[in-house]
């Protein structure tokens, strides 16, 4: 009797930079809730990393570091394939074919690579123009459906397709087109503290939390986010920079607290140095154990090298298959 396959489902994680809570909630908590519904194949991007960061000195602490606040969040390395980019060298002959499909002018044309040619017009190598070639090898290798990626991602996967129809056109069926995947409520933003945008990696420290942050930080820069001297009538409409505080508090507050600051807020009563206190304690007690649970494995190497071995042999096993029937769809095979 054969068991009915899960759908394959693939994504990338640039080794840049520490996590924070706007990639928990945007990125990783997708991860963990489809590792038990799919074939999941989580991929570190090394090879990527080159394109941009071709200085490989701290490569083997941050692969370390985003493989170890991963787990740290829940996802599972024996559900699902976690593995580095360059340890899987059907990567790289796949890669190859696809290069022969993708023109010059497409990959031009691509947003990614124009911002990095204005951002770094000393470094315009054929690996950054044919970075959407191996982001589409490292989805296509698994013949994956389904893509948990966001919205700077999306002309990629537009090319994936693009491609992978290109294939399939000259040399047979061999490629489902991947789509974009999201749960809903993966759409919810973590607004920045300082009232402004998102969270993110590059932009404001202060303003962003990371999942290594110290409680002290936590308190810290929960305390400096803006407000005001509160409303003055009732059922108010909320400044931007209260509603972020007020979202923050959603992903980690209880619902009975919520309620309070909320029905304070209607009547005029609330206080925001209590409700900030208040939330900084709840973003310690959410962070505090993700972060020491990372550090623990961050100082396992042998855990870490038996994570990245189990996950690159069951990406290999997925991926010599892909290889073998893209060769016979080639005419590859002369014996
Ligand atoms: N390009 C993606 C990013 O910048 C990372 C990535 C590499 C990826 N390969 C992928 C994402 C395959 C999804 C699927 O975030």
């Amino acid at each position: 009797m054969s068991e009915k396959k899960k759908e394959v489902v693939m994504s990338g994680i640039r080794p840049t930079g520490y996590l924070h809570l706007g990639n928990y909630f945007g990125a990783i908590r997708n991860y963990i809730k489809m590792q038990d519904e799919f074939e999941c194949f989580f991929m570190v991007a090394d090879l990527h990393s080159l394109t941009t960061h071709p200085d490989t000195k701290e490569l083997k602490q941050n692969v370390h570091r985003v493989l170890a606040e991963n787990i740290a969040c829940g996802l599972n390395p024996n559900k699902a394939a976690l593995y580095c980019q360059s340890h899987v060298h059907e990567t790289a002959e796949l890669y190859l074919y696809l290069n022969m499909l993708a023109y010059k002018g497409e990959l031009e044309k691509t947003a990614t690579f124009k911002d990095k040619v204005r951002q770094h017009p000393e470094n315009v190598n054929a690996g950054l123009l044919t970075y959407p070639v191996l982001m589409a090898t490292d989805i296509l290798l698994h013949r994956a459906k389904y893509v948990p990626v966001g919205k700077d991602q999306e002309q990629h996967l537009e090319m994936t397709r693009n491609f992978a129809q290109r294939f399939n056109h000259r040399y047979g069926e061999v490629f489902p087109e991947p789509i974009a995947f999201n749960f809903g409520d993966n759409l919810l933003k973590v607004p920045s503290l300082d009232g402004g945008g998102k969270m993110s990696k590059s932009e404001n420290q202060m303003a962003t939390l990371y999942l290594a942050d110290e409680d002290d930080t936590i308190r810290k820069k929960i305390m400096k986010a803006k407000t005001d001297s509160g409303p003055t009538e009732n059922n108010a409409a909320k400044p931007d920079y209260i509603e972020n505080i007020f979202l923050l508090m959603k992903l980690v507050s209880a619902e009975d607290v919520i309620k309070k600051y909320e029905d304070d807020f209607n009547n005029c009563l609330i206080r925001y140095g209590d409700m900030k206190k208040q939330l900084a304690e709840d973003m310690v007690q959410f962070i505090a154990p993700i972060r020491q649970k990372a550090l623990d494995i961050m100082a396992n190497e042998n855990y870490l090298k038996e994570v990245m071995e189990t996950g690159a042999a069951k990406a290999k096993e997925s991926a010599a298959g892909t290889i073998e029937i893209v060769r016979q769809a080639m005419g590859l095979k002369y014996y």
